[in-house]
């Protein structure tokens, strides 16, 4: 699989992740399903795995999940709480779940931002977290997330991009280009609205072989995108979509045809 450098951090990462909303917050009795997918994801060369304090169960069983593997990936997590005390027991769990280290430690949804990447800034020198981002999902917010990457503070933001969502094109893009931050792109299937989209016979001008292959690889075909994390409970989708971070990428016309197709 491709890689890419995370921005100026100079870390290269395999460019397809997996997200763990709703499809890790899931009890004991479905871990070995979590499992599956992650051993699938990474046997394929996804390194990048994302979840939050907002996703109920997801970072523990993430955690067990990559457990045996953990050297070898990137765990890029949240802070979601507006209490800078709530804030430190979540990166504790954190660190219990993911072997003593957050690879990547984002502010989820741009809560108290400020408050808590002063004291995220001190983890960051005792090496308990190596990155620092910042994540929002709705376009009413960049305004305020072109504040956060200006600041100087944040190695990456977190952000939707799909034929279908294209908000970032504007300034968020641009923005994180000019100033060398790592873009990392959720929501790439619009949450399910773009799926089940259309069938084989109508993608071969594509070059594609499978609607999930096309819209990843739209998004991947944006150099400024660092890496893409869809979010998946089924091995098989998992293999597919680490299988779309491979080039060649699409060309302009390719592009549009599947904005064409997702219409
Ligand atoms: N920071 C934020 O505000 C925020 C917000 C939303 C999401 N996120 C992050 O981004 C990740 C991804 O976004 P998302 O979970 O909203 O949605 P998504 O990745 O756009 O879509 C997930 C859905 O796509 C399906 N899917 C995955 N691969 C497929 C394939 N190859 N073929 C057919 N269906 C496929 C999955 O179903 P199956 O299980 O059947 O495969 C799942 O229901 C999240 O899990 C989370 O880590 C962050």
């Amino acid at each position: 699989m491709e890689r890419r450098s995370l921005g100026k951090t100079g870390v290269e990462v395999p460019v397809v992740g997996l997200g763990s909303w709703l499809t890790f917050d899931v009890g004991p009795d479905r871990q070995q399903v979590a499992d599956e997918v992650v051993a699938t994801a990474y046997g394929n060369g996804t390194r990048v795995f994302d979840s939050s304090p907002m996703y109920g169960r997801a970072q523990e069983v993430l955690g067990q999940a990559v457990d045996g593997r953990r050297d070898d990936v990137f765990i890029a997590s949240k802070i979601w709480t507006p209490s800078q005390e709530q804030g430190r027991f979540q990166l504790e769990a954190q660190l219990g779940y993911f072997g003593g280290r957050v690879d990547l430690e984002q502010v989820h949804n741009l809560v108290a931002w400020e408050q808590h990447l002063a004291w995220l800034e001190h983890e960051r020198d005792q090496d308990r977290v190596r990155f620092l981002g910042a994540t929002h999902y709705q376009s009413s917010a960049f305004e305020e997330l072109e504040r956060v990457m200006r600041s100087g503070r944040i190695d990456a933001v977190q952000i939707p991009y799909n034929p279908v969502e294209r908000d970032v094109e504007r300034r968020i893009l641009p923005l994180a280009e000019e100033l060398g931050l790592g873009v990392v792109v959720m929501r790439p299937f619009a949450e399910r609205g773009l799926l089940p989209g259309p069938g084989p016979e109508r993608l071969e001008r594509i070059g594609v072989s499978n609607w999930a292959e096309a819209l990843l690889k739209w998004i991947l075909s944006d150099r400024r995108v660092t890496c893409v994390i869809p979010a998946t409970a089924d091995p098989a989708h998992a293999a597919e979509n680490a299988a779309a971070g491979q080039p060649p990428w699409l060309d302009d016309e390719q592009r549009r045809l599947v904005e064409e197709l997702a219409d």
